[in-house]
C-alpha cells in the first residue's frame, strides 16, 4: 500500500473494528423502517416517509457543521450524498451553498430532501435533486467543492429487510466504491474536500487506506468516543497526487 507518512500514522491510529456481536447489538433498529415517522431538529419539523433514514448522532455531526459554516459552503457546489430525509440540504441551504446536489438511490428520500428543502429554504433553481447509485445520476463533467456522505458502512448484516441494509448496512464496498467514483469521475474541483462519518462498526482502516491508495489524503475533522466501544470519526479527504 503507498501511503503518505501522515496517511500511514492517521491509520495506525485508527481503532479496530469492534466484534461482530457488539456491532449486531448496537445497530439493530429499534425504529419500524416501514412506518411514517418525524424528526425534528433545529426547530424544523421533518417527515419520515417509509424507508427513509431517521437521522441520528452522527448524521447530526454532519448537519451542524453545515449550518454553523464548519463545512463551509457559502457560493459553493455541495453534493450531499445519500441524502436520506434531506437535513443536509436544509442545512447548507441556509448556509448560502450556490448549488446543491441531493443524491439518493431512494427516491422517496431524494423527494423527501426535495420537499424539506422547499418547505424550510425555498431558494429556486440551487438543489438539483437525482435518484441513483451513488453519482451515476450526474453529467460526466460534473464538478462540486464539498461532498458530504454519512454512509451505510456497518461491517454486519443487523437485518434482512432491504430498506435497513440500505440505510445502515451495506458495508465497506459503498465507501471505497463512492471514492472510486470521485477520483475517477475527477469530481472535485481544486481544493474540493470530501466530508464522510464512520464509525468503528465499520473497516475504517480499509475504508482509509482505500482513500489514500486513490489520491485523497485523509484527516480527523472530528472525533468522538461514546464510551461503549464506539468511536466516531468526521474524516476529511482533500484531493491529492493522482493514483
Ligand atoms: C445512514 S443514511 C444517511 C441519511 C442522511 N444523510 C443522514 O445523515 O441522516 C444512508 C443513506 O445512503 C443512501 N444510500 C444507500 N446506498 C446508496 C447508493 N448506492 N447510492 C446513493 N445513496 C445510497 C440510503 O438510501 C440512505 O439515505
Amino acid at each position: 500500500m503507498d501511503t503518505t507518512s501522515t496517511g500511514a500514522d492517521l491509520l495506525r491510529e485508527l481503532p479496530d473494528l469492534l466484534p461482530a456481536e457488539h456491532i449486531v447489538s448496537i445497530n439493530t433498529p429499534k425504529e419500524d423502517i416501514r412506518s411514517t415517522r418525524a424528526y425534528e431538529w433545529n426547530g424544523w419539523r421533518f417527515r419520515v416517509p417509509p424507508g427513509v433514514f431517521t437521522p441520528g448522532a452522527t448524521s447530526r455531526m454532519v448537519h451542524e457543521r453545515l449550518l454553523d459554516n464548519r463545512i463551509a459552503v457559502r457560493g459553493l457546489t455541495y453534493a450531499a450524498m445519500g441524502v436520506g430525509l434531506g437535513a443536509e440540504v436544509v442545512a447548507a441551504g441556509v448556509a448560502g451553498a450556490a448549488r446543491i446536489y441531493a443524491l439518493d438511490v431512494h427516491e422517496p428520500s431524494v423527494r423527501a430532501a426535495r420537499q424539506h428543502f422547499e418547505e424550510f429554504v425555498g431558494t429556486d433553481g440551487v438543489l438539483v435533486p437525482v435518484v441513483g447509485d451513488l453519482f451515476d445520476g450526474l453529467p460526466d463533467d460534473t464538478r462540486v467543492d464539498v461532498v458530504t456522505f454519512n454512509p451505510p458502512a456497518v461491517s454486519q448484516r443487523v437485518s434482512d429487510d432491504p430498506d435497513v441494509v440500505r440505510n445502515i448496512c451495506e458495508g465497506a464496498g459503498i465507501v471505497t466504491r463512492f471514492f472510486d467514483q470521485i477520483v475517477d469521475r475527477d469530481l472535485l474541483s481544486p481544493g474540493g474536500r470530501v466530508y464522510v462519518a464512520l464509525s468503528n462498526t465499520a473497516d475504517l482502516r480499509g475504508i482509509v487506506a482505500h482513500a489514500i491508495d486513490r489520491g485523497l489524503l485523509p484527516a480527523v475533522e472530528h472525533r468522538h468516543d461514546w464510551h461503549d466501544g464506539v468511536v466516531t470519526h468526521v474524516f476529511r479527504f482533500t484531493g491529492g497526487n493522482p493514483a
